[in-house]
């Protein structure tokens, strides 16, 4: 399953919008039901916009109407981790169990490692009261 996440984020990665930083990232996300979504960073001309490859992925999973993240795939030269805010998002999302998070370089080398790795205190006080 590893391999079809890290496939499908570098297909991602593909149709990432990074004409500022050329550090094109894609990223896919596993969901409890068992599917797949992607994402990639899109850029914006007022930095402080863009948005983040891991970010896009879940936005298209919850707007598909999952809620529950397994796993997610970043692609990346290089093998980059997720950044602190992506991290609090996949939180939100996160099951009972702590997402897996890989980290594959276009070199073919991957890092695994979960979220509790990368956040073991995260914020998860805030409680919603409904599903709304
Ligand atoms: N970026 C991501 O897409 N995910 C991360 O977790 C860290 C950074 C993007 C944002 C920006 O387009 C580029 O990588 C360089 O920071």
């Amino acid at each position: 399953m590893n391999n079809e996440l890290i496939r499908a984020a570098e297909e991602a990665r593909k149709n990432a919008y990074a004409p500022y930083s050329k550090f094109p990232v894609g990223a896919a996300v596993l969901t409890s039901s068992g599917r797949i979504f992607t994402g990639c960073n899109i850029e914006n001309a007022s930095f402080g916009l863009t948005i983040c490859a891991e970010r896009v992925a879940i936005a298209n999973a919850v707007a598909s109407g999952e809620r529950e993240i397994t796993a997610l795939a970043i692609v990346t030269n290089g093998a980059a981790s997720p950044c602190g805010a992506c991290l609090q998002v996949i939180q939100e999302f996160a099951g009972s169990k702590s997402p897996a998070i890989i980290s594959a370089s276009t070199d073919g080398s991957v890092i695994v490692r979960s979220l509790s790795d990368y956040m073991p205190f995260g914020f998860t006080d805030f409680k919603p009261d409904s599903d709304v």
